[in-house]
C-alpha cells in the first residue's frame, strides 16, 4: 500500500500541470484584423510560456455580440476578447471621447494618443469596470456604406437609416447630420441590410472587406469620419490568477497582437478600395472641402461633447503631435 501511495505521489510530481484553456471571442472572421491579433497573441504567449495555456477561438460573434462577450468576461465565463471602442464606451464612458468625429487626425495621431498618457490612463480605468484591459488594438478610420447612393454632402444623409454602434457619441453626430441613426449589435447588421430594414452602416475598410459588405451594400463613401480602436481585454478572474511572469508574458503578447492588427489595417487600407471596386461597389472619396462641410455641420454636437468629456481632455488629445 505504501508503495502505491509513493508511486502516485511521484506521478503527480512528474505530470505537467494541466494547461488552462482561454476562450477568446471576437466579432469578425479569423482572417480579419481581429483574427490576426488573436493569433499573434496566442503565438506570442506560446513562445513565452510554452503549453501553460491553450486557446479556443470563437470568431464571427460565436459567443454573441461584443456587449454579451464583455459581460461574460465580467462574470468569468469567457477569458478574453478584442472589442471595439464603440461597445466599450458603455463600460468606461470616457472612452467615448475617442469616438468624436474628426478628433483624431490620422492613424499616426491616433496611435500616439492611445500609446501615450491619455490612452494608458483609459486602459487603467477598466479594472474598476470589472474588466482588465491589456492594450489598444486598431480597426482604422470608419467610412459610410449604403444602398441609397453616394454620400458627398451632409444633405445626402438626410433620413438615411444608418446602423451605428451602440455609441451615444456616434448616434448624436449622425442625428446632427440629418440621418436616422439606428444603433444595433453587429451580429444583426448583415441581416438588417439584406432585408432593407436599414439603408447603410459605417465601418473601417478592415471590417468592410472581411465581412464582405460588398454583398449587401452598393456604395462606399471614403469619408474617414472617425478613428475606430479596439481593446484587448482579459477577465479579472483570469488576470487575478496569473503570477508576475505570466502577467508579463500576457502584456508582451498584447503588444505583439497590436503590431499584427496595425499591420493588417495598414495593408487593407492600401488594398481594400480596389478590392471593393473589383467586387462591384461604387466608391467615392470626400475632397477636403466636402469633409469641411461635415465638420461644420457637427458644430452643435461638438459643444455637447465638450460639456460631456471636458474641453481639457479634448485639447490634450488634439495637442498630441
Ligand atoms: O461596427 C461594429 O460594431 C464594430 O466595428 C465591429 C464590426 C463589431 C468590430 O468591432
Amino acid at each position: 500500500m505504501k508503495h502505491a501511495y509513493a508511486a502516485l505521489f511521484c506521478a503527480a510530481l512528474a505530470a505537467p500541470a494541466a494547461a488552462q484553456e482561454i476562450k477568446i471571442g471576437y466579432a469578425l472572421a479569423e482572417d480579419s484584423h481581429y483574427g490576426a491579433g488573436a493569433k499573434a497573441f496566442e503565438d506570442s504567449l506560446k513562445a513565452s510560456l510554452g503549453d501553460q495555456f491553450t486557446f479556443r477561438h470563437f470568431p464571427s460573434s460565436g459567443l454573441g455580440g461584443e456587449r454579451e462577450v464583455l459581460e461574460g468576461l465580467q462574470l468569468g465565463t469567457v477569458e478574453m476578447t478584442i472589442a471595439s471602442d464603440g461597445t466599450l464606451t458603455n463600460f468606461v464612458p470616457e472612452v467615448g471621447v475617442l469616438g468624436i468625429p474628426f478628433l483624431l487626425r490620422d492613424k499616426d495621431h491616433a496611435r500616439k494618443v492611445l500609446d501615450g498618457e491619455v490612452g494608458q490612463e483609459m486602459l487603467a480605468r477598466f479594472d474598476d469596470a470589472g474588466l482588465h484591459a491589456l492594450a489598444w488594438g486598431e480597426q482604422g478610420f470608419r467610412h459610410i456604406t449604403s444602398n441609397r447612393g453616394a454620400v458627398e454632402a451632409p444633405a445626402d444623409l438626410d433620413g438615411l437609416k444608418i446602423r451605428t454602434m451602440e455609441n451615444p457619441v456616434h448616434i448624436e453626430a449622425f442625428r446632427a447630420l440629418g440621418a436616422a441613426p439606428t444603433p444595433m449589435a453587429w451580429p444583426e447588421v448583415i441581416g438588417a441590410l439584406q432585408q432593407g430594414a436599414i439603408d447603410g452602416q459605417e465601418n473601417p475598410l478592415s471590417v468592410i472587406v472581411s465581412a464582405k459588405l460588398n454583398e449587401v451594400q452598393k456604395f462606399l463613401t471614403l469619408d474617414g469620419h472617425v478613428y475606430s480602436s479596439t481593446i484587448i481585454l482579459v477577465s479579472p478572474s483570469l488576470w487575478g490568477g496569473l503570477d508576475d511572469a505570466q502577467k508579463a508574458a500576457f502584456e508582451k503578447a498584447a503588444d505583439d497582437a497590436v503590431v499584427a492588427m496595425r499591420a493588417f489595417v495598414d495593408d487593407v487600407d492600401q488594398s481594400g478600395v480596389e478590392a471593393m471596386k473589383a467586387a462591384g461597389m461604387q466608391v467615392n472619396e470626400l475632397t477636403p472641402d466636402q469633409k469641411t462641410a461635415f465638420r461644420e455641420a457637427l458644430a452643435e454636437p461638438y459643444k455637447a461633447y465638450e460639456a460631456q468629456f471636458g474641453k481639457e481632455l479634448m485639447d490634450r488629445i488634439q495637442a498630441v503631435e
